[in-house]
Parts: structure tokens; C-alpha cells; sequence
């Protein structure tokens, strides 16, 4: 994209969301365009958090925008021990919590839940000084609940 767009103009970055473990994703198609619009279905794929920071972050933080990082996992602790990493490393100016993953435990996808989403929200609160954004899902019947 630094090819096309001037990066600095950016209000803020939000790169491709990471996980603790490495990710392969989904089989292809992955996006399919439709009448309506396009679908995806990625699946998270993502090298994994020690990567980012190892390979990726380098770069990132010096595109010249705020740098927003998104993470998924599929247990609270996925969450909490990831912002803790990301804690450490210079060069983030936010935390973005993609709450769209399904519980391992639970089986029902952390935004889906007021109580859940409030866990990993918390969580995270205690793990890291960063701001703290929750990206939730439009796909309940009470989206302010969750909020
Ligand atoms: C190819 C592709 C990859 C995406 N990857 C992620 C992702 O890693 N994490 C995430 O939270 N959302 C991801 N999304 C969802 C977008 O962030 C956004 O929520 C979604 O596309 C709806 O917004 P839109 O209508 O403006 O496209 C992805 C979307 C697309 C099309």
C-alpha cells in the first residue's frame, strides 16, 4: 500500500490480526465476489506473534502512522499473554481485540457474550498500558450489551 497511498496520512494502521501461535488459515477460495459484495473467509492467517514482533514490527513502526495491532486467541489467557508481548515492544500505539474468535472452552465467539467479552476486556486491561480497543461484532441481538 506505500505505493499507492502516502502512509502518513493515515489516521492509523490496523495490520492483519495476529495470534500466539503461528496460523495457516483457511483452504481457498478465501474471497469470493458476490452480487452484494465481496466475502472473505482468511481465517486468520498469521505467522504468530514472535514473528511479528521479530520480522514484521521492525518495519511497522516506521511506516509513519499510528500502528494499531490486532489480536485474536481463543482463550482469555491467548489474549492476556499477547498484550503482554506487545507491552514490551516500542512503536504501538494501540491494542485492537478481535473478539470474533470462538472460545475454545465456550465454543460461542467472545463478542457473541457480554460476560466473556468483559473477561478477555479485563484481561487485557491488566496486561498492558496500551489503549485497548474491542472490534465487536455487529452479529448479536444487543451490540450495547456487549459494549
Ligand atoms: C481479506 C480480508 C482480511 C481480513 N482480515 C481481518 C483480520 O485479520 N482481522 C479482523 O479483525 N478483521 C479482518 N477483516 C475484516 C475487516 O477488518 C472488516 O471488519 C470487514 O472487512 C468489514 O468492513 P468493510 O465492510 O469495510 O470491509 C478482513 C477482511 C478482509 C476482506
Amino acid at each position: 500500500m506505500a505505493k499507492l497511498v502516502d502512509l502518513t496520512r493515515l489516521g492509523g494502521m490496523v495490520p492483519k490480526t495476529i495470534t500466539r501461535a503461528p496460523r495457516p488459515g483457511n483452504h481457498p477460495w478465501r474471497t469470493v465476489e458476490t452480487p452484494a459484495g465481496l466475502l472473505n473467509s482468511i481465517g486468520l492467517d498469521n505467522d504468530g506473534i514472535d514473528t511479528f514482533v521479530a520480522d514484521h514490527l521492525p518495519y511497522l513502526r516506521t511506516i509513519g502512522c499510528p500502528l494499531i495491532v490486532s489480536v485474536a486467541g481463543t482463550s482469555c489467557e491467548d489474549f492476556t499473554a499477547i498484550s503482554e508481548q506487545l507491552n514490551e515492544q516500542e512503536g504501538i500505539a494501540a491494542i485492537e481485540l478481535n473478539v470474533s474468535c470462538p472460545n475454545v472452552s465456550g465454543g460461542v465467539d467472545f463478542g457473541s457474550n457480554p460476560e466473556m467479552c468483559h473477561q478477555v476486556v479485563a484481561g487485557v486491561r491488566q496486561a498492558t498500558d496500551l489503549p485497548v480497543f474491542a472490534k465487536l461484532t455487529p452479529n448479536v441481538s444487543n451490540i450495547a450489551g456487549v459494549a
